[in-house]
């Protein structure tokens, strides 16, 4: 791996955990470039803070191609022309399929707003919520064919301030910003 390795990132949303990540190597904290930023939502605002900071843009709909492998190859095939290294997952509301796993195997990371096994898959903070835990948290994990699960490289706890959405919400971003480029850090340079 190169000094410095070169990441996509995927997402799907506002993207906070990416520009997290974009933040921290401008600043120096994080080792690495983001030379793509992946989108299955082309109006999602992570188009629009990737733009601000200058950083090319895939943004294809699954619909329009075949097959979930169809896709995946068109993504590839940018990846490869651009010599990217790993593939960061923030906020990416797509599994991972076989034509990524192969070409990027052990190279693709996710972060969940949980304390994995808990509340796997979709709005697993409003999970945790209904389901009146105290403390949750947020999982750094390596990606494998499953729904948020995979080898776990790192976890966070943050408490649930009761009945409050948003401000649990809060703590969660502030802590996956943080737990996010740290453990990166450490993949980076191993
Ligand atoms: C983050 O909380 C991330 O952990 C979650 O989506 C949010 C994206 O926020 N990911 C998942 O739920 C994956 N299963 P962001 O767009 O502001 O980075």
């Amino acid at each position: 791996m190169s000094a410095t390795p070169k990441i996509a990132v995927f997402a799907s949303g506002s993207g906070s955990n990416f520009q997290a990540i974009y933040d921290a190597m401008k600043a120096g904290d994080l080792t690495g470039s983001i030379a793509l930023v992946v989108t299955d939502k082309p109006n999602a605002f992570v188009v629009e803070r990737a733009s601000i900071a200058g950083i090319e843009t895939l943004a294809i709909k699954p619909a329009n191609y075949p097959s979930k492998e169809a896709y995946e190859h068109v993504i590839l095939q940018k990846l490869s022309e651009l010599q990217v290294e790993w593939i960061i997952l923030a906020g990416y509301m797509r599994l991972i399929g076989d034509v990524l796993l192969e070409a990027y195997p052990n190279r693709i990371i996710n972060i969940h707003p949980s304390l994995l096994p808990s509340f796997p898959g979709k709005d697993a903070i409003g999970q945790a919520m209904a389901h009146g835990v105290k403390v949750t948290g947020v999982t750094v994990h390596y990606v494998d064919a499953g729904m948020d699960t995979g080898p776990i490289l790192a976890q966070a706890a943050v408490t649930v301030v009761d009945g409050d959405r948003e401000k649990t919400e809060a703590r969660i971003h502030e802590v996956e910003h943080e737990l996010y480029t740290k453990t990166l850090n450490q993949l980076f340079s191993l």
